[in-house]
This record gives structure tokens, C-alpha cells and sequence, in this order.
């Protein structure tokens, strides 16, 4: 089965070509990165209007790259929620013409469901239930018991920061550009991670939950005394970093030790931390968990990992291509028809 993705909830104009929702023939992404830096977050007015400018010639990118007419394609799958409604409306519009006009099936995909299945893509595996899975992106950071592509409940979820803004808003503390997850993984990496401690947030007894703002509070406090003046940038991002991992990896921990498991899943664009990853490798081989952590350019927003949900998700997200619409609040979990 060979889906068309598309993908636009936020700031990346991505499209891609997937086979069986594991063999990716093309995946195409613009960031819009240089668009939003000077602002030193997303703007999503830009968004939108960059998308509406990129997004058909990312479609016409990723079949002539997958060497694929359209018409060749089996089915179409869109991001129809959780994101910016702006940039949503934009890939959901598209994606609607596109299916009527060829008269290919359509399936609205939530987004977050898309970065559980990316971890199987390109790899001879098949997703196993149940799946924990830990999200962490910019916009989220939820710990998830997935019982199948469909079923899926929230352990537990942050109470302010995602993981991904707890990173870009230090970041700019530290006067690093946007994306700040990035800048401050290759500046850790030159750093002390127990040059400083920061606070790890403990949940109430019982609660996965996650919490950043206090940590990235605390590290504000600390630049702006007197030692923080002095302390060297590397050190205080690795000490960072040190501490949102620590919390992350408390709760996978928590949750592992509560339920069995069939495997374990690390995904959203802070899966791309290099000290992340590590710590959840280690923790998997002690506890004899398979760990899958998709190539980074399959952490961050893609359209590959659309297709491969709606791969799996199949009849339960399939849409009609007169009605579907945008929901930039979609609920993570699917209600179940009564
Ligand atoms: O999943 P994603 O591409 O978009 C959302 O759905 O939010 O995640 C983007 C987030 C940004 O906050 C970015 O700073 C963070 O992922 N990020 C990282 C790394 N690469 C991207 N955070 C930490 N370390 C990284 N290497
Ligand atoms: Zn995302």
C-alpha cells in the first residue's frame, strides 16, 4: 500500500511517499526555520503563509523523488490535529482536493499518533503491544500505554513546558537561536552535566506526570546572580540537560515498573537528544526492553511517520474528503464508536 503524506501543523512543510508504512520512497521537508529565528519562535501567520506558498510543490517533490505518479498512489493521509489551525487548515485543504480529484481514499491522522509510528519506519520490525511510549516534542510531552494503533491512554502528561520548550526557551536564556533542542545538545557536549544542580520535578505519589517550568525558572535565577554571570554556557546546558533527561527517565521508569510492556518507544523531536537517547538505550538494555528511537530527521516533523499511522490505523482515521476538518485541539486518544 503506497500512502502520500502530508504534514503541516506547525512550521515544517513536509510531504512523503510511504510504502506499508515502513519503506519511505521520499520524504521531503522545508523548515521554515530562517522565517521565524528573528522572532525567536514560531509565528504562525508565517506559517500558514508559507505553506500555502511551498506545499504543492512538496507534493509534485515527493513523487517525482519516490518516482511515482500520483495517480500511482494508493491513498492520502493528512495531519488533521493536534497544531497550529492556521498551518492544519493548509495541509487538510490540500490533502481533501488532492484525494477528490483523484479519487484516492483520505485518512486524518493525528499528528502525535504520527510520531509513535515513525519509530518503525525503515526498520524490519513491526510495532508490539503494549507500547510505551514517551513523546516528547515541541508542542508535547506525554508518557503513553499504547495497547494498539488505535487504543492507546495517557500515563501521564506535563503540567506547563513541553520538553522541546523547556529546551528553545533556555536556549534563548543562554542567547542561543531558535530551534534552541538542538543548540543546547551540541553545547552539553562540551559541558559538565554536574556542574550545576538544577531541581528534577517529582510528581505527586502515584502521578506520571512531568513538569519544566520550574526548571527552566531556575535556571533563569541562576543567570542572572552573580555566579551564573560567571558560570561557562556549556556547563549550564549540560546541567540542563542532565535534569530534563533525569525527569524524563524517572517517569519511563515509574511506568515500566507499573505495567508490562512489549516494547518501549522514544519519539517527538526531542528524541533527537543525543543525551536522551543514551539514557534511554542504557535503561532499555538493563531492563531487557526493546527500544525503538526513530533517525533523527524522523524525531522532528515529518510526513513519512503520517503515512505510516494512517498505515496502521487504517479504516479508524479514514476520512471523507468532502467534510474532513482541522482540529487544532484533536484529543490524543480515539473515541471508540458506541
Ligand atoms: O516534534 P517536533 O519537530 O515538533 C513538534 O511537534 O513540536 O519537535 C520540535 C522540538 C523543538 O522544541 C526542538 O527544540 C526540539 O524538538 N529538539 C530537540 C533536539 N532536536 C529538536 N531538543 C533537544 N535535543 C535535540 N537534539
Ligand atoms: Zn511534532
Amino acid at each position: 500500500m503506497l500512502l502520500l503524506g502530508i504534514e503541516t501543523s506547525c512550521d515544517d512543510t513536509a510531504t512523503a511517499v510511504v510504502r506499508d508504512g515502513r519503506d519511505v520512497l521520499a520524504s521531503v521537508s522545508t523548515a521554515q526555520d530562517a522565517f521565524h529565528a528573528k522572532y525567536g519562535g514560531i509565528v504562525p501567520e508565517i506559517a500558514s503563509r508559507r505553506h500555502t506558498a511551498l506545499l504543492s510543490a512538496a507534493i509534485e517533490d515527493a513523487a517525482a523523488r519516490a518516482q511515482t505518479p500520483l495517480s500511482a498512489i494508493d491513498a492520502i493521509a493528512v495531519t488533521r490535529g493536534p497544531g497550529l489551525i492556521g498551518s492544519l487548515v493548509v495541509g487538510v485543504a490540500s490533502a481533501k482536493a488532492l484525494a477528490f480529484a483523484l479519487k484516492k481514499p483520505l485518512y486524518g491522522v493525528n499528528h502525535l499518533h504520527g510520531h509513535i509510528f515513525a519509530a518503525f519506519l525503515e526498520r524490519p520490525e513491526r510495532p508490539r503491544y503494549p507500547m510505551l511510549a514517551l513523546l516528547v516534542s515541541g508542542g508535547h510531552s506525554q508518557l503513553v500505554r499504547v495497547l494498539s494503533p488505535v487504543s492507546m491512554e495517557i500515563l501521564g502528561r506535563t503540567r506547563d513546558d513541553a520538553a522541546g520548550e523547556a529546551y528553545d526557551k533556555t536556549a534563548r536564556l543562554l542567547g542561543l537561536p531558535y530551534p534552541g533542542g538542538p543548540e543546547i545538545d551540541t553545547l552539553a557536549q562540551r559541558g559538565d552535566p554536574n556542574a550545576h544542580k538544577f531541581p528534577r520535578h517529582r510528581p505527586d505519589p502515584g502521578s506520571l506526570d512531568l513538569s519544566f517550568s520550574g526548571l527552566k525558572t531556575s535556571v533563569r535565577y541562576f543567570l542572572e546572580a552573580e555566579a551564573g554571570k560567571k558560570a561557562k554556557r556549556e556547563d549550564v546546558a549540560a546541567s540542563f540537560q542532565a535534569a530534563v533527561v533525569d525527569v524524563l527517565m524517572a517517569r519511563v521508569e515509574s511506568a515500566f515498573a507499573q505495567r508490562e510492556y512489549a516494547c518501549a518507544v522514544l519519539s517527538g523531536g526531542v528524541a533527537a537528544n543525543s543525551a536522551l537517547q543514551h539514557a534511554f538505550r542504557s535503561w532499555a538494555s538493563r531492563e531487557h526492553v526493546d527500544a525503538f528511537i526513530p533517525p533523527p530527521k524522523y524525531c522532528t516533523d515529518n510526513a513519512a511517520m503520517i503515512a505510516a499511522a494512517a498505515y496502521y490505523q487504517g479504516d479508524v482515521v479514514r476520512a471523507d474528503p468532502l467534510t474532513l476538518d482541522a482540529d487544532p485541539n484533536l484529543a490524543f486518544e480515539i473515541p471508540t464508536a458506541a
